[in-house]
């Protein structure tokens, strides 16, 4: 006999089946401690790993709260969700706009009557600027202050509106997406390295001040993963040769960075602040 798992809901089912051998029962543990019921602004979830993100916190029980400047894109995240048994809903911002910003985050309170967690995704990736992002003798100042701008204080500004409502739920957790390239030095894209190395800071200001007040904030690092935009990025042989070099052998998928976020916004992650989690396949092994 077996007993139905509810889709989404408490962390265990109990099943029984018969084998040949007789009968086998297990339980299964499908969530991470914490999570169903969670509230969750993810800001930068119509594709990638946001989106990833978005869908993994659905399958979790968490209450999502999609945020995009895509917003036709990520409403469709958010019925698939829907379709799937889980709770979510979407809205717009841009980052380049701290009024949408304060709305996006006044929209995911008011259509669950709190938060608990937040995941900041979105960055300033148009190609017209990560083109223009090169080796700092050819800088261009306006694609430093576009880059900076967005990645940034957009990122900051999101933070600022929802600690408030993290603090007055006793607590929550905030993932902010940074980049190995934060400490790589790489030759160019001088001013995203930058823009990720300023989050990095920021996550440890966060974890430092608010850890008091129930507040946690990590970062989490994914290395080459293949989004919809990494899938277009990265050539064979680019692949290739990071493959070569990696222990784990194969690049990542939006799901990697995916359940390393929800565990983070999870209680089982309740004793972590502070901290930037590499998710690459083992490529770099600093923070
Ligand atoms: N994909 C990788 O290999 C990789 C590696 C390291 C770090 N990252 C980081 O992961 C994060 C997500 O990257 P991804 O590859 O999933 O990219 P993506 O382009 O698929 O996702 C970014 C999301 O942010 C949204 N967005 C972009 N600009 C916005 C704006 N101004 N306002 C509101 N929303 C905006 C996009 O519509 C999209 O949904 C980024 O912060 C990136 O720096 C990605």
């Amino acid at each position: 006999m077996a007993r139905a798992s509810p889709a989404f809901g408490p962390p265990v089912a109990d099943f029984e089946v018969r084998g040949e051998a007789g009968p086998i029962s297990w339980r299964l543990e499908r969530c991470m401690r914490g999570l169903a019921g969670k509230r969750i602004l993810v800001a930068g979830s119509a594709t990638g790993i946001g989106a990833a993100t978005a869908r993994r916190l659905g399958q979790e029980g968490a209450h999502v709260f999609l945020g995009d400047f895509r917003i036709d894109a990520a409403e469709l995240v958010a019925k698939d969700i829907q379709a799937a048994g889980g709770t979510a809903a979407a809205g717009f911002f841009d980052l380049h706009d701290e009024k949408t910003i304060e709305t996006l985050v006044a929209s995911a309170v008011g259509a669950y009557g709190g938060l608990d967690g937040l995941v900041n995704v979105a960055y300033e990736g148009r190609a017209e600027y990560h083109g223009r992002d090169v080796e700092i003798l050819s800088m261009d100042p306006k694609v430093w202050e576009i880059v900076l701008h967005g990645n940034v204080i957009g990122t900051a500004l999101m933070i600022k509106y929802a600690l408030p409502h993290l603090v007055e739920t006793g607590g929550g957790s905030i993932v902010n997406i940074t980049s190995p390239g934060a400490s790589a030095g790489e030759s160019v894209r001088v001013v995203y390295g930058a823009s990720k190395g300023a989050l990095n800071s920021i996550t440890r200001h966060v974890a430092n001040t608010y850890g008091v007040r129930g507040v946690r904030c990590n970062c989490v690092s994914p290395g080459a993963i293949l989004t919809e935009a990494g899938q277009a990025a990265f050539s064979q042989e680019m692949r290739k040769k990071m493959i070569a070099s990696m222990p784990i052998k194969r690049l990542g998928q939006p799901e990697d960075p995916a359940a390393t976020i929800a565990y983070l916004l999870s209680d089982d992650a309740e004793w972590i602040t502070g901290q930037i989690w590499g998710v690459n396949g083992g490529i770099a092994f600093r923070e």
